[in-house]
């Protein structure tokens, strides 16, 4: 008998290495941390479930979570998304959650993880620390996911917040939002990083952006592109969620919206 959940909600990855290292990590850290419930997975893509599901693997998505955990006599939900931003993929948990709060004698759904300035700055130092010594003249180049949502404007409060700190060498682009590669290359050279970078994803996993947009062997990668512009490049393939101070970040927000239950 379960009463009490976290639902932990993410965008999903169809990679299993990175899905196990990330995602399952997030999940196992909320589970030590909250004991008294039962933790459980969700995803928002339907692209990457019906990927998976080709595959044999059924994830549910939110709905059919809820629904799962109603059937089984759960009282008190926490939704906690593993989502990056505020943006499109929040939305939709939100909208898809909505219906399900009268449904729950207590019911209440988290923030994703940059949602306040003291989150920009908890994530730039997680981040930060979580890099290897940066060389001479070595830019780091983190690869955010982007998006036309207006919470895009995440990623420029990022970087000064970066910059706020000292780490003048960070620059951070998007692969679908602004700014692009090209606009960052550009940002790289005005401020005089011409030899060396670092990249590394600025994602939750290091799935198919991280290991073919970012580290391919393609000629359009970043890191193919970077070395054509004459740059020395070195790739960090990690998830947000190999991080144990980012884990730690959405613990604390469950713990805040654990806090709201009324
Ligand atoms: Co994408």
């Amino acid at each position: 008998m379960t009463e009490r959940a976290v639902l932990a909600v993410s965008f999903g990855t169809s990679h299993r290495d990175t899905l196990e290292k990330n995602i399952a990590a997030i999940e196992a850290e909320l589970a030590a941390a909250f004991p008294e419930r039962t933790v459980r997975r969700a995803f928002t893509s339907g692209m990457i479930l019906r990927k998976l599901a080709g595959e044999g693997t059924h994830i549910d998505n939110v709905p059919q979570a809820l629904e799962r955990l109603l059937a089984e006599g759960c009282t008190d939900v926490v939704v906690q998304p593993t989502h990056v931003m505020n943006g499109e993929e929040y939305d939709k948990l939100a909208e898809q959650a909505a219906p399900w709060e009268e449904r729950f004698a207590r019911f209440v759904v988290g923030r994703p993880l940059l949602t306040g300035a003291e989150d920009d700055a908890a994530l730039a130092s997680a981040v930060a620390d979580s890099l290897p010594p940066i060389r001479e003249d070595e830019a780091v180049v983190l690869m955010g996911h982007g998006t036309e949502h207006f919470a895009n404007a995440a990623y420029a409060a990022l970087e000064d917040v970066f910059h706020d700190m000292g780490r003048k060498e960070v620059f951070v682009g998007t692969v679908e939002g602004y700014p692009p590669l090209e606009q960052v290359m550009r940002r790289m050279a005005d401020r005089k990083y011409r030899s060396r970078a670092l990249l590394a994803p600025l994602m939750v996993v290091a799935g198919d952006h991280a290991k073919n947009d970012m580290a391919g062997e393609e000629e359009d990668s970043w890191e193919s592109q970077l070395r054509a512009a004459g740059y020395e490049t070195r790739c960090v393939l990690r998830g947000l969620g190999e991080v144990p101070a980012v884990r730690a970040m959405f613990v604390e927000h469950a713990g805040r919206a654990m806090d709201e239950l009324v």
